[in-house]
């Protein structure tokens, strides 16, 4: 563990963490830090007023603003003309598919074990502009995007490539550095759904080297609002969206339609600030490691029965997966697990597809149940893993 974050330290950060109740439906959306609760109760309180008038609380206000759009660009390593924020990430993909601009004909690939904020706006983005879609599925036991498995599926006639960074039912990280590479040999422009990634490991856009990311902060320990990066040389293929008389040179000016929330943008340096500021490394570094220590107590438990299928990876390495975990059990239903665990414990986890339907369905061959999905972070401690697993040994048949 490293000596400049304390996963220990870090749980007094979050009020609803003294609540009654185990939180392992984090990937649906984590807890909130204190920090971000109080700036956004003083920024209602001091400084809610309409931004970029001259007067001195407006003036606050607005600086207060930009300094949130600029956290939010450093964070990901994104330079402050490429990110804009927005309702949910979903809201951004669908503004994204209105403005991106393609020839009628030109292939676009798309993932089937992406959420369905990942599929939807590029499948009304094809209908409009006539474009052919082409499905990406990985095979399983792991369900891994490669670029492997991508080549087959590139042609020439390729523009648009879309997947997830990591899926928000089987928890694998995939390596999108090296698919960015394959995408853009093939001369085509590349999509990621960073949303499951974003709360356990850290964002670097240049890193990445991707084209588009976006991801929310009510995932990772913030308020309802979410970021999309689209590199400088990307934003090309855009179409303005914005008023004609406004400016046309950044993406916020592009597809970022009369500013996002005021007092949740404002909130986002105090996330960041968390998270490490200008160095995150150590905090990522704990994380990643804590991580590891508490997907191996409830993995060991699933990979022990034999009538548990864990889906996607199974190792608790934590190189190759974050702790979203996913698992049917044989004779039992994902709700009934669900229902009877929460008739004897605190612990609150969830049962279902998780809006990843077509990987629920159509890849994995799951019923309408889905899945059990215990989604952690570093803030669950490793007393509470253990609880979850005395609490399956009762309920699991
Ligand atoms: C992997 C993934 N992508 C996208 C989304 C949608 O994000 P938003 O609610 O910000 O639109 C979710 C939400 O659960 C998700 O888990």
């Amino acid at each position: 563990m490293s000596d400049t974050f304390s996963i220990a330290a870090a749980r007094d950060r979050f009020p609803a963490l003294q609540l009654d109740q185990v939180f392992l439906d984090n990937a649906g959306g984590s807890q909130v830090l204190g920090d971000v609760i109080d700036s956004i109760s003083k920024y209602l309180s001091h400084t809610n007023v309409q931004l970029g008038a001259s007067y001195n609380v407006a003036r606050e206000s607005t600086s207060r603003f930009e300094a949130g759009y600029k956290a939010a660009a450093k964070y990901m390593n994104a330079e402050d003309g490429e990110v804009v924020l927005g309702a949910s990430t979903t809201q951004l993909f669908m503004n994204l598919a209105g403005s991106l601009q393609f020839q009628e004909g030109d292939e676009i690939i798309l993932s089937k074990i992406d959420h369905e904020t990942d599929i939807d706006p590029w499948l009304f983005m094809a209908e409009r502009q006539k474009l052919i879609v082409k499905w990406w599925v990985p095979e399983g036991p792991t369900f891994k995007l490669t670029p492997e498995n991508l080549k087959p599926l590139l042609s020439s006639t390729t523009k648009f490539v879309a997947c997830t960074h990591i899926s928000n039912i089987l928890g694998t990280i995939h390596d999108i550095g090296a698919i960015a590479k394959t995408v853009h040999e093939a001369g085509a422009l590349f999509c990621v759904d960073g949303v499951s990634y974003a709360p356990h490991r850290r964002v670097d856009v240049k890193a990445f080297g991707i084209d588009f990311y976006a991801f929310s902060w009510y995932k990772v320990y913030g308020p309802h609002i979410s970021v999309l990066f689209a590199s400088n040389s990307a934003q090309k293929h855009l179409k303005c969206l914005g008023h004609f008389f406004n400016p046309i040179k950044t993406l916020e000016n592009k597809i970022g339609f009369a500013a996002s929330n005021y007092e949740l943008t404002q909130a986002i340096p105090a996330i960041v600030s968390y998270l490490g500021g200008d160095n995150p490394g150590p905090v990522f570094a704990a994380i990643a490691e804590h991580e590891g220590k508490i997907q191996k107590i409830l993995l060991d438990f699933l990979n022990s029965r034999e009538d548990v299928t864990v889906h996607g990876e199974t190792t608790a390495d934590s190189y190759t997966r974050v702790p979203t975990v996913s698992f049917s059990v044989q004779g039992m239903g994902s709700r009934e697990v669900v229902e009877e665990a929460e008739k004897v414990s605190n612990f609150g986890f969830r049962w279902g597809h998780f809006y990843s339907k077509r990987l629920c369905d159509e890849v994995l061959g799951l019923g309408p149940e889905g899945v059990v999905r215990v989604s952690m972070v570093h803030y669950n401690t490793e007393e509470e893993i253990q609880g979850l697993v005395g609490v399956l040994k009762k309920v699991l048949p």
